[in-house]
């Protein structure tokens, strides 16, 4: 009587390099689900297997098709940046193979395969709260600086597009690049062309560097507000920033200082586990991420299988650490509360402070 195989999930993040900030916030929410959850849902047994793409989309590719092909894995998750998660959709696609996106965020992933399904954010969903409250807070003139790929193009062209209809003047719009950025010309160019305030998005990790390179210029002192998506102010360094994020007002899914019972749960338990770590908006979408999977699996009975699973996904409702979100049956992408938060110290501590919050807001992406 041959024993049932485990139900493999592969996990491919960026565990090293440029990103590796990233890997290790979503593996060790991914370990927190299990050890909080257990490795056996609906008598079978799960199986975690971590792999390190190091953020470059041709090592992403290679990784996924040994899992898929070899290990024979069930599942497919993780993916720190866009170009990996899209170097992956065609096989997810061939191979039947659900496809869990826990970081990456440009609003077409969605639609690269019918197996991608998201738990984390899109850009345009998180921008475009952005694009109003900045002009009804005396911006009307800003600059903008992306990270010159998938999400910051988002960004910039959803910021823009709302910015604009809400009667504000974009004065130049700027693109630094992914590998190895150098802040510094690009930010002596807003010093120089003085805006009311810069809208910034640079993916998890880079905050802490812009955010050095704004304050050593003098640009707050000069009177230019610094603004964006919360990836700017990401927890993993908001602490470490210093007081130059003081009040930087920023649009996202999730912040550390989420005000719920089920958030102060979470934080305890992933601080507990890791070392006193604050868990970040990356970590969230691979808790979030490993519930949606066990609950699909849980209603396959244990049996799993590329397209039932997939059907189990669609339109799961639960409440995350982030608030109540739901994935959208038909569109596989997550719809949730983006809130306004501003930097504040308390307790001698940075933290994004929600003051405002838009309930259930789609990916404005998939509507154009
Ligand atoms: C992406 C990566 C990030 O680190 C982030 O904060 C947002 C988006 C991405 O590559 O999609």
């Amino acid at each position: 009587f041959a024993q049932q195989a485990p139900f493999k999930i592969g996990l491919i993040l960026p565990m090293t390099g440029q990103q590796a900030t990233t890997g290790r916030q979503i593996e060790a929410a991914a370990k927190l689900w299990m050890a909080q959850n257990g490795d056996t849902v609906a008598g079978r047994k799960v199986q975690l297997i971590v792999k390190d793409d190091t953020s470059l989309p041709d090592v992403t590719r290679r990784v996924a098709q040994e899992l898929i092909v070899n290990d024979k894995v069930d599942v497919v998750a993780g993916f720190g940046i866009t170009p990996s998660a899209l170097a992956v959709a065609p096989i997810a696609t061939q191979s039947k193979t659900p496809l869990v996106v826990m970081a990456a965020a440009t609003s077409s992933i969605t639609e690269a395969s019918p197996y991608v399904v998201r738990t984390s954010f899109t850009l345009p969903q998180a921008a475009v709260a952005m694009g109003d409250w900045a002009p009804k807070n005396n911006i009307k003139t800003v600059v903008t600086l992306v990270t010159d790929y998938g999400p910051g193009i988002d960004a910039e062209k959803f910021f823009n597009d709302r910015f604009l209809f809400n009667g504000g003047k974009v004065l130049e719009k700027l693109r630094v690049p992914l590998r190895n950025p150098d802040f510094a010309p690009f930010l002596q160019k807003v010093r120089d062309l003085k805006p009311d305030a810069l809208f910034v998005f640079v993916p998890s990790g880079a905050g802490a560097a812009v955010m050095k390179q704004f304050g050593e210029r003098g640009m707050d002192k000069a009177g230019i507000r610094l603004i964006g998506t919360g990836d700017v102010t990401d927890d993993d360094q908001l602490n470490d920033m210093g007081d130059v994020a003081l009040g930087v007002v920023t649009s996202h899914h999730y912040s550390t200082a989420h005000n719920s019972p089920a958030n102060k749960k979470y934080v305890e338990a992933f601080m507990k586990a890791n070392n006193k770590l604050r868990p970040n908006f990356m970590s969230v979408g691979g808790y979030d991420g490993m519930r949606v999977i066990y609950e699909a699996l849980k209603k396959t009975g244990g049996k799993g299988g590329g397209d039932a699973l997939l059907a189990a996904m669609k339109g799961q409702i639960f409440e995350s650490p982030r608030g109540p979100v739901f994935i959208d049956a038909q569109t596989r992408d997550i719809v949730q509360n983006i809130y306004l938060r501003k930097v504040e110290k308390k307790d001698g501590q940075l933290w994004n402070v929600e003051f405002d919050v838009i309930k259930d807001v789609k990916d404005p992406g998939k509507t154009k």
